[in-house]
């Protein structure tokens, strides 16, 4: 049996950005979980991927729902990162958000934002692999992600 502490250990040598994934619960309702497993797939057709828990509490808004949006934080977006990392009821409260066509929450002040229509739902172990066909984004131009390395929020050092 695989040592989990370690297997995180290792895996958490691979530095990743941090993302805001927000969806719409059936009943309307909106929810965003901080996911750093994220992953571009396809580009043609452009597709994504995300991987949830599946104890995520609102995980019905990715799996149910028919679309949902990626928001790629920057480096001075720590706190959003927390916020949505945070089980609690409702993350959005003083939170201003846009919608485009979805009505999913997009993010403002992020490197990149991503509309997306889900496409298929795999279950992996303990997770779930949501696949999404991109619609619609936007990026800005200049700005720093926030990463997470070792389980630590870090910023790009120097470029190689
Ligand atoms: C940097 C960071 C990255 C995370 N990445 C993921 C991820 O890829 N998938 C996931 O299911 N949870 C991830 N989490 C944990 C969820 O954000 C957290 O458990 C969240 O509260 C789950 O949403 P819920 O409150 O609706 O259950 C991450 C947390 C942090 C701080």
């Amino acid at each position: 049996m695989l040592d989990s502490r370690r297997f995180r250990g290792a895996l958490g040598r691979f530095a990743t950005g941090v993302t805001v994934v927000t969806g719409l619960m059936p009943d309307g309702s909106p929810v965003g979980v901080t996911v750093n497993a994220f992953t571009s797939l396809s580009l043609r057709p452009p597709l994504v991927l995300i991987s949830l828990a599946n104890t995520t509490v609102c995980l019905d808004a990715f799996v149910k729902g028919d679309r949902f949006a990626i928001n790629v934080l920057g480096e001075d977006q720590r706190p959003l990162s927390l916020a949505f990392a945070t089980r609690r009821k409702d993350k959005f409260k003083d939170l201003v958000y846009e919608t485009w066509d979805s009505g999913c929450p997009i993010l403002p002040g992020c490197l990149a934002n991503l509309e997306c229509t889900r496409i298929t739902v795999h279950q992996g172990g303990d997770h779930v692999v949501v696949i999404g066909e991109v619609n619609r984004m936007e990026h800005s131009e200049d700005g720093n992600p926030l990463l997470y390395y070792r389980g630590s929020y870090a910023r790009l050092g120097e470029e190689i």
